[in-house]
Order: structure tokens, then sequence, then C-alpha cells
């Protein structure tokens, strides 16, 4: 069976995803797009094999010719395109954050469960990245210990013009917080932000941020986050257990070591770092909605982000440790 996706938002991710899509995975292809931007919808349809152009995502979600959809917007209009493939019962991959606050999500969550079944998968790809995967592996293992500890670093090169002081934490820092649950299976229940000096490169931004994430059963995560860090994409993670740790690899494929130095590659940007992951992320997604295999990451966890992020973003504002409130999770998102 070939699934027939229609991808909402054709920006930088929307058109990385269509290459995948169309020149990657297997049993899918892409016969609908649509953007604000029709322009750049037209130019990218344009680069397919036969692709309809919509004025609006809710036209793209009523053709019939789409199985499954694809929402690759700004993060304020994913709430509007989510629900309109959920009253239409089409399974829909929603790029990260699922939404921008809380009462979206909970608008999502409520669709979803009125539906009786799953048609929402959010777009954290890091738990289909093979170090992360790997990492959580020997932390599910029990051969650390209890996990006790996690030192994470989100380091960006630089960052596009629309970004804001929030962005460090629901669009940067929100990865780490999926992760976190991702990583450890619980949730987050309080958050502190502390702010160093800033960078001379940070303009507006209080860049850099450590977050301070405590999970339920009492596992301390800090989060280093870098908005302008120049040297490249850098991404790190530790665990520390009660008898040992265990570090994600360095990403390189090769390493040299010549004149008393070694060399080795940082990533130019997320496109590069994560690109086998969301090849893995889409494929797995393809499969579960063609009938083979089970969706990812749900609109709880995507709710649940959310949630911590704001959380943040208050302990951003106010300096003070902020608990997470989290709803009841309803039966269907029960692991
Ligand atoms: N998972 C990841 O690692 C990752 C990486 C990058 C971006 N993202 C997420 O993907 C989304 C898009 O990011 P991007 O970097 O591609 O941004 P972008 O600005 O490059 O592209 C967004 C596109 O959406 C279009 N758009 C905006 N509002 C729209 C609307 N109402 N309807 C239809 N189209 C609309 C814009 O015209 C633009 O073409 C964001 O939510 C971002 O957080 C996720």
């Amino acid at each position: 069976m070939t699934v027939r996706v229609g991808v909402v938002g054709v920006g930088m991710i929307g058109q990385d995803h269509i290459r995948r899509l169309t020149r990657v995975l297997s049993g899918v292809d892409v016969v609908a797009v649509s953007d604000v931007d029709i322009g750049r919808a037209r130019a990218v349809a344009g680069g397919l094999r036969e692709a309809a152009v919509h004025a609006t995502g809710e036209q793209l979600v009523a053709d019939d010719r789409v199985d499954a959809v694809v929402v690759c917007s700004w993060g304020e209009t994913h709430e509007q395109y989510v629900l309109a493939a959920i009253a239409a019962g089409k399974p829909v991959f929603c790029e990260k954050p699922l939404a921008t606050t809380q009462e979206a999500c909970r608008r999502i969550l409520a669709a979803e469960t009125a539906a009786g079944r799953r048609l929402v998968q959010v777009g954290y790809m890091r738990r289909y990245d093979p170090a992360y995967r790997a990492l959580r592996e020997v932390v599910q293992d029990g051969s650390l210990g209890l996990p006790l500890l996690m030192h994470c670093t989100h380091r960006n090169p630089s960052v596009p013009a629309h970004y804001r002081g929030e962005s460090m934490i629901n669009d940067t820092a929100v990865h780490e917080i999926d992760m976190v649950r991702w990583m450890f299976g619980e949730e987050i229940a309080a958050v502190s932000v502390l702010r160093p000096r800033p960078s001379r490169h940070s303009g507006d931004l209080p860049d850099p941020l450590v977050l301070l994430l405590e999970t339920g059963s009492g596992i301390l995560v800090d989060v280093e986050v870098s908005a302008n860090i120049r040297y490249g994409y850098d991404i790190r993670g530790e665990v520390v257990g009660e008898s040992g740790t265990a570090t994600l690899a360095e990403p390189s494929t090769v390493q040299v070591r010549r004149g008393g130095t070694v060399i080795d590659r940082v990533p130019a940007d997320w496109r590069e770092r994560f690109v086998r992951a969301y090849d893995v992320e889409l494929q797995e997604w393809v499969d579960a909605v063609g009938g083979d295999g089970q969706l990812g990451p749900s609109a709880w966890d995507g709710y649940a982000a959310t949630a911590v992020s704001d959380a943040g973003l208050e302990a951003l504002r106010t300096g003070a440790r902020v608990p997470v409130a989290l709803a009841d999770r309803p039966a269907m998102y029960e692991k």
C-alpha cells in the first residue's frame, strides 16, 4: 500500500521531509502541498511528480486523495490543522510543538479522545536517533544502577530572525524536555532556569540559559541552551547512574589524528545531526499509518512537553522554581 501524504507548510523542514518522503522512504508519496506563501507551495509542487497545491491546509485535509497529513507550518498554526485532520479521521504527523499553549494541546487531546483512536504523532525525533536509543537501552537495562543525574547540551551555531527569548525554551529546550520524559519513563515535576552573563553574540536573547528539570522520582537534569555558539550544532548528553555513566557518542564518522591534534567534525545544523533520526521517524510513521507498526510520540507527549516548557517560561520570567501541573492522563494514552 502507498500512503498518500499532504504536507502543510513547505518551509525548511517541510521541504526536508518532502525530500525524504519522496526520495528516501518507501510506501509513501506526496500528493498535495499547501502554504500561506502560495508561490512557495507552487514552487515545491513543481519539483514533485504530481502534487496538488491547495490554498489552505483545511482544503488539503479535505482532499480525497490525501490519506494522511504532515504539518510543518509555524507552531501557532499547528492546532487548526491537527484538529481538521482529526475531524476528517485522517492520521496526522505534526512537527513539534504540538501546539504553543497547553489549552490548545488540551483541545487536541479532547478531540482525539472523542474520536476514540490515536491519529496524532508529534515530531520529537530524538526518540529515533540511534545514539539516544542506545543511551536509553543502557539506562533501562539497569547496568548503571538507578539514574541520578543527566547533563545535556543543546548548542545552535545561530538562530533565525524570528527566534525570540522564549524560543530558547519552547523551541529549543523542548527537545530535551521530551527526550527526558522518554529516557526515564516519567513526568517532569518542576523546572528552574538560571542565566549566566549573556554572550556578546546573543543580541536581545537570554543566551545562554541553564534549565534544571526535576523528574517525579528525583532525577535532576541540567540543560545548557546556547543559541549563538558559532562553531556548529552541538548536542550532548550524559547520564550519571549509581555505579556508572553513559554518554552519547560523537556523531561524526571519521576522526583524524595528526600533528599532535584530534580533528573531529561538528554537524552544521539539525538536518545533518539528526538526518537518520528523521528518516526512521517518518518511515515508522508511514508504516504505522499503513497498518504495520505503532504510532510514536502522542498528543499526550505533545501536551506534557508544552506544559513543562510553559513552566520553564514562567521560571525564566520569575526566577522561581516552578512545579509542573499536568491534567489527568486519558486512558487512551496509558503506556
Ligand atoms: N523536529 C525538529 O527538529 C524541527 C526542526 C525544525 C523545525 N521544526 C518545527 O517545524 C515547524 C516549521 O519550522 P521551519 O523551520 O520549517 O519554519 P519555516 O519558517 O522555514 O517554514 C514554515 C512554513 O510554514 C508556512 N506557514 C506559516 N503559517 C502557515 C499557515 N497558517 N498555513 C500554512 N503554511 C503556513 C510558512 O510560509 C513557511 O513556508 C516549526 O513548528 C518548528 O518548530 C522542527
